[in-house]
């Protein structure tokens, strides 16, 4: 965590109060460049899975540095846009499209859709069909292989809800010339997140290559291969072992060899992940019974992967003090049991009102959060070279409360 110096977050929480998040412009920068350091020479697209973070301070980021973006929802498409990514290098994951996403993303001219069902390639033809273009499309792939990742972030085996099977697909493209209004020329895999093994990759990437294989054998044009995203990161140090972003190239560029078309990268959480922190000030220490509670003042509303995957997030005090560590449940106010972010973690003693640092918090921590038990969204912070700028203000109750309102007139309905 050493983009983030303490006497940097200290006068910014000053300044915007807490929780608030900060992301490393130089770390998010590094990590582009040595993903497309490590894919050189490749014709490759890099489509930031939008989910992850998606700030427009964060996607103007990458859409700086050439980096492309996955999106799943009309919301993502906008964003991604207006930070200035451009339409032909967006591309459209996720099962529940609908007929109206697809006419605006059609309307915007997104690169290619990733589609997951008979059904939607079908509604994809139609609406292509009623706007009078072709929209390009890939086929899902459900390799059905387990990433070895949380259940709840698994999406490659059979049992999932995504993507098809290799012969559903293969039947697909058998009818692909009745599409008329459908380029059904690609194909796509993501088999999960926080992945830390490079196996299921290699399943996945080589079951993927043998259809293309098969396909270009029977005589379909290939054009692209979507990869999706997945690479995992540490959130433990010294105990999660990430995959070498060079391996996983060199197992891309291996089993690709003989592919000639366009590769797609979805990662989302490696780009960003360990470039964020949520900082939270202690609100109290509470002698429970049996164990010391330290209330902070972020809560699972504010970052929800612990509640919800019991996801294990590092913690550390700004301030520490030359004494023996002590075991805390650092706690939120929400009134729930599950709003915890850490249990018996030993750190140095704590006292109402010092600073603490939530580390990997860059993804998946401000995209997932709401405003549970009323609490306005908290405020995001870009940081480069002992500057900050705010990304996204403190949200107020007012605001919370905006859209709401008394019933001002009843319908029949
Ligand atoms: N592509 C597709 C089609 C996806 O569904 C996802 C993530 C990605 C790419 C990016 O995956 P990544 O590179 O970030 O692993 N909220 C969970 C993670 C959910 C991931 C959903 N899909 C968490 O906090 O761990």
């Amino acid at each position: 965590m050493s983009n983030f110096p303490p006497a940097e977050l200290d006068a910014i929480a000053r300044q915007i109060q807490t929780p608030y998040y900060a992301y490393s412009v130089q770390a998010i920068r590094a990590r582009i460049a040595s993903l497309q350091n490590a894919f050189r020479g490749l014709d490759v697209r890099i489509c930031y899975a939008v989910k992850a973070n998606s700030n427009l301070a964060i996607l103007q980021l990458m859409a700086l540095h050439g980096v492309g973006a996955d999106i799943v929802s009309l919301g993502e498409m906008q964003r991604s846009l207006k930070a200035g990514i451009p339409a032909e290098r967006i591309v459209f994951s996720g099962v529940g499209k609908i007929a109206e996403e697809i006419d605006a993303a059609l309307a915007a001219g997104v690169w290619r859709f990733n589609v997951e069902s008979a059904d939607e390639l079908q509604l994809l033809q139609r609406v292509a069909c009623s706007r009078g273009v072709c929209a390009r499309a890939a086929v899902r792939i459900n390799p059905d292989v387990d990433a070895r990742t949380h259940a709840k972030i698994s999406t490659g085996k059979a049992e999932n809800k995504f993507g098809v099977s290799i012969d559903e697909a293969r039947r697909w493209f058998a009818d692909a010339a009745s599409l008329d209004h459908v380029q059904l020329d690609g194909l796509h895999a993501h088999i999960g997140s926080q992945i830390l093994d490079l196996e299921p990759f290699r399943l996945a990437l080589q079951r993927v290559e043998a259809f293309r294989r098969e396909l270009v054998e029977a005589g379909h044009a290939i054009a692209s291969v979507d990869i999706g995203g997945g690479l995992g990161v540490v959130y433990r140090p010294g105990i999660d072992t990430p995959i070498e972003i060079a391996d996983y190239a060199a197992l891309v560029r291996d089993t690709f060899a003989e592919f000639k078309g366009t590769l797609a990268l979805e990662p989302g959480r490696w780009l960003v992940a360990e470039a964020g922190v949520l900082v939270t000030r202690a609100i109290r220490v509470k002698h429970g019974t049996d164990r010391q509670f330290l209330v902070v003042d972020a809560a699972m509303n504010d970052l929800l992967r612990p509640s919800l995957y019991d996801a294990w997030h590092q913690i550390v005090p700004l301030h520490g003090r030359d004494e023996p560590d002590v075991a805390y449940d650092v706690v939120g106010p929400v009134c729930e049991t599950g709003d915890t972010f850490a249990q018996g973690r030993a750190m140095p003693r704590c006292e109402a009102g010092d600073l603490l640092m939530i580390g990997g918090a860059g993804a998946y921590g401000a995209s997932m959060g709401s405003t549970y038990n009323s609490r306005p969204l908290p405020a995001e912070v870009l940081l480069d070279d002992g500057r900050y700028a705010v990304i996204r203000r403190r949200q107020t109750i007012a605001e919370m409360m905006a859209g709401e309102q008394f019933p001002q007139a009843w319908h029949e309905t």
